[in-house]
């Protein structure tokens, strides 16, 4: 893109002379766009796949299971596309031996999957009361599970809380609106460090608390779809920090001698690129969307409190609105102590990248986390867009996110939680071109972050199967495996990235430009004959090849002119420059 290339000199000096002042060490204007790195991972790096209990279960009321808000929020009408439910899902209660085999083949080092708190505690708590009780048969699953894994060498690395909440917490307390929720999920922990710890050494409390408190309590379009704009995603991520720091030390003074694992916490963001590195307005924008995004949970895990640029906003807006205090809660100085350094490991989700600009909100506007930042995403439409709608395909992003993380945070030890595409078609071609594409060149800018100083220790592709993706229901699949829903027995077809991944996973990296390219060649060799046990094994009744119809164009329309109109603008004024500098060179 043309405004994006380097412009007059005088210009880039100005933008660094700038951006000094903008925080951190981050190097805003330092743009490498480079080729494709062979090379290979340190020894030892370690790669799996990842899950989560509501999206690939299912039993959703078998064995003395409790109910979960994804339980009650997907089975009302309308909040799910096509109102489907996680009821059964991939059925992975009843076929994670089949699963594990899958796994052993592509060789993975590692697993991630989530417990599901009402599946061992089914109303949320463990008291004398007869009705709070262990449910020792979701106990018993989870130990098959791990030991399963254990016995072939695949590390479990467990996630407590992925988004499916007890019920009756939810109905008794509010949820994570309530402080209440910390001694609930410390509890909660507690008891999954006694049964599973002695086999478990790598903990996650909590998965994406960004989209626990946005998507759950400030838009409504998660569970418990609660619409509290403006205060209630604050609330939410404030007793879910608390509630992660809690565990951390629970863990540090009560097991970690015994058991020797790791606590960590895996935070999802995107990328924010300022439209335009030389201006100082889009480059704190950017910088905003990140604090306001991963700085919101990291800063006060690595700092002890918010991101200033977040108190100064939403205090100053609060203010505005005429409200006694900021939307946004306070931490004492006991509580930032207690918070500051309750990482081990930080576990890092990523998908894509927006680019950011300066965009005021009215105060008349209303309460809103997103007003909050006066900022405004763009995207470039010529980005690969093969999947969820919000999902383009950046990698360069990647590496710029976690150079980020590595200056900002005191360059922690990392592990990349989540990374993958989707595809929008409910009939999947299992050759999948453009998972393979994604996932060479989002790990070839991994690993230019690992050449770069940046401390990762794994990786792990998003996701195992094609599963529940949450409000839109089956309609997106992330899997690296197909799974045939419409089939009672669900069975998994491998799409030709397992192939690739694995070439990726054997060769623990990219080994050479010849071996590399004849990797997609071979994948692809196999995709085809899966394809037609695909179509042999499928029902009468199974959809047929129907394609989405999506409008990435007409939808960012609006988006696009706000970045064009402004760079023809620019690149006018570059040029007119550079022509008349021309003029009075020739005149001398
Ligand atoms: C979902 O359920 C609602 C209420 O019963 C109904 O109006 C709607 O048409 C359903 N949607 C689909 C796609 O079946
Ligand atoms: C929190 O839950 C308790 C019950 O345990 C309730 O009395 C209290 O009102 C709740 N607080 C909020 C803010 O909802």
């Amino acid at each position: 893109m043309i405004w994006r290339q380097r412009p007059l000199r005088t210009v880039h000096l100005l933008a660094l002379a700038l951006c000094v002042s903008a925080g951190g060490d981050f190097d805003w204007t330092k743009q490498e766009k480079t080729s494709f790195y062979y090379g290979t991972f340190p020894t030892g790096f370690s790669w799996g796949v990842g899950s989560s209990a509501y999206q690939t279960e299912g039993a959703w009321n078998t064995d003395g299971k409790g109910m979960s808000i994804w339980d009650v929020f997907a089975h009302k009408k309308g909040k799910i596309s096509s109102n489907e439910t996680g009821d059964s899902s991939c059925e992975g209660y009843y076929k994670f031996k089949d699963d594990i085999n899958l796994m052993k083949e592509m060789k993975l080092n590692h697993y991630r999957f989530s417990i599901s708190w009402p599946r061992i505690l089914p109303s949320g708590s463990k008291s004398k009361n007869k009705r709070e009780h262990i449910n020792e048969k979701g106990i018993r699953y989870y130990n098959d599970l791990i030991n399963m894994l254990l016995d072939n060498k695949i590390t479990p690395v467990v996630t407590l809380y992925h988004w499916d909440l007890p019920q009756v917490l939810q109905e008794k307390h509010g949820g994570w609106q309530n402080a209440s929720m910390v001694s609930y999920f410390n509890d909660f922990a507690s008891l999954c460090f006694e049964r599973f710890g002695n086999r478990v050494k790598h903990w996650i409390t909590f998965n994406n608390p960004w989209s626990i408190a946005v998507e759950g309590y400030e838009t409504g379009e998660h569970a418990p779809g609660l619409k509290l704009r403006g205060s209630g995603a604050y609330k939410a991520a404030h007793h879910i920090i608390k509630a992660h720091a809690k565990v951390w030390h629970t863990y540090d003074t009560k097991w970690r001698s015994k058991q020797k694992g790791l606590i960590g916490i895996s935070l999802t963001a995107d990328w924010g690129e300022p439209v335009d590195v030389s201006n100082q307005r889009d480059i704190e924008a950017a910088e905003r969307y990140i604090h306001f995004y991963l700085g919101w949970f990291a800063s006060p895990l690595f700092h002890g409190d918010y991101p200033q640029v977040m108190k100064e906003y939403i205090g100053r807006k609060s203010g505005q609105q005429g409200l006694g205090a900021s939307r946004l809660p306070v931490f004492s100085p006991q509580e930032k102590s207690y918070i500051r350094g309750t990482v081990d490991f930080l576990g890092l989700g990523h998908y894509t990248t927006r680019y950011v600009t300066q965009k005021n909100y009215p105060s008349g506007f209303g309460d809103s986390y997103f007003a909050d930042r006066d900022l405004a995403e763009l995207v470039d439409p010529q980005w690969p867009d093969p999947g969820s709608e919000w999902l383009y395909s950046v990698p360069w992003g990647f590496r710029r996110l976690l150079n980020f993380v590595k200056t900002q945070y005191g360059n922690p030890m990392m592990y990349v939680t989540e990374n993958g595409v989707s595809e929008k078609r409910l009939c999947t071609d299992l050759c999948d071109d453009w998972r393979m594409q994604y996932l060479r060149e989002y790990i070839n800018e991994m690993l230019k972050a690992v050449k770069d100083g940046v401390n990762v220790k794994g990786y792990t592709a998003w996701s195992l199967l094609d599963s529940f993706e949450w409000d839109e229901g089956f309609s997106e699949r992330f899997g690296l495996y197909f799974v045939d829903f419409s089939n009672k027995n669900k069975p998994r077809y491998p799409k030709a990235s397992v192939q690739f991944y694995k070439r990726i996973i054997s060769s623990n990296g990219f080994p050479n430009q010849r071996e590399v390219e004849s990797w997609k060649r071979k994948a692809v060799e196999t995709c085809s004959s899966s394809n037609q046990l695909l179509a042999a094994g499928q029902s009468g009744d199974a959809e047929g090849c129907v394609w989405f119809v999506a409008d990435p164009l007409i939808g960012h329309m609006e988006m696009v002119t706000e970045i064009v109109v402004p760079t023809v603008c620019t690149l006018c004024i570059l040029l007119s420059a550079v022509f008349f500098m021309f003029l009075l060179r020739r005149r001398l």
